[in-house]
């Protein structure tokens, strides 16, 4: 039903201001939702305040040259068909104005061998310094993260506050853990500098990350297990 990237690249909405409007408004929608039921107050703030900046995203004029992907991209439709949440339709709309890119400390120190190969992240909006954005904005950073199949995306750290909101099944830890299987319409909550990790089970991880805070300062991993 889905995987804009599986057609030859055509254009599949003529309008890319429409189709991040469109997205925006469903991701706004999808915050709140998963604000109402948070069981930790501090959650339910990040939540609320980020849907705040969601809803104030404007986008730029769109890009001259196709965006940059990267090899993990072969995994955008086989994640979109294991998508279980509508925001994954909108997020499609966008894939060809997406800009693809790596953590530069992964690329200087990959935590494996093969993990560059299946693994990156597509800015929405961010920072004017960051990388090309469909919605320039200092306060906020969005995206999504793509990891292949069976993927382990080991213990990482960073000092802005965080939210994934998943559109597949996949396993999250926290802190001292332990593994948690999360379904897709997920908000998950990372506060400043806790430590955390992700793993992809059969089917790719696609999940979208609300960064606010200190943007500028890229995640690194931590040492100790898992
Ligand atoms: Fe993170």
């Amino acid at each position: 039903m889905r995987g804009r990237f599986g057609m030859g690249g055509s254009i599949a909405h003529p309008d890319p201001a429409a189709a991040l409007a469109a997205f925006l408004v469903a991701l706004d929608a999808a915050l709140d939702r998963a604000a109402a039921p948070a069981a930790d107050a501090g959650a339910a703030a990040t939540l609320r305040e980020l849907a705040t900046l969601v809803r104030s995203l404007k986008a730029n004029a769109p890009p001259r040259e196709t965006p940059p992907r990267l090899p993990v991209c072969r995994y955008w439709n086989a994640a979109l068909e294991s998508a279980g949440d509508p925001l994954a339709g909108a997020l499609d709309a966008l894939a060809p104005w997406l800009s693809w890119t790596q953590n530069p400390n992964y690329r200087r120190r990959p935590p494996d061998a093969a993990f560059l190969d299946n693994y990156g992240y597509a800015v929405i909006a961010g920072p004017a310094d960051g990388p090309p954005a469909l919605a320039t904005d200092p306060r906020l950073a969005l995206g999504a993260l793509l990891l292949g199949p069976g993927r382990h995306y080991p213990l990482h750290a960073h000092p802005a506050v965080e939210v994934y909101y998943t559109l597949t099944p996949g396993e999250w830890w926290r802190d001292d853990g332990p593994w948690r299987l999360e379904p897709p319409g997920t908000a998950i909550h990372h506060p400043p500098d806790v430590r955390h990790a992700t793993r992809a089970g059969a089917v790719p991880l696609l999940a979208l990350y609300l960064w606010r805070g200190d943007l500028a300062t890229h995640a690194s991993l931590t040492p100790a297990a898992p």
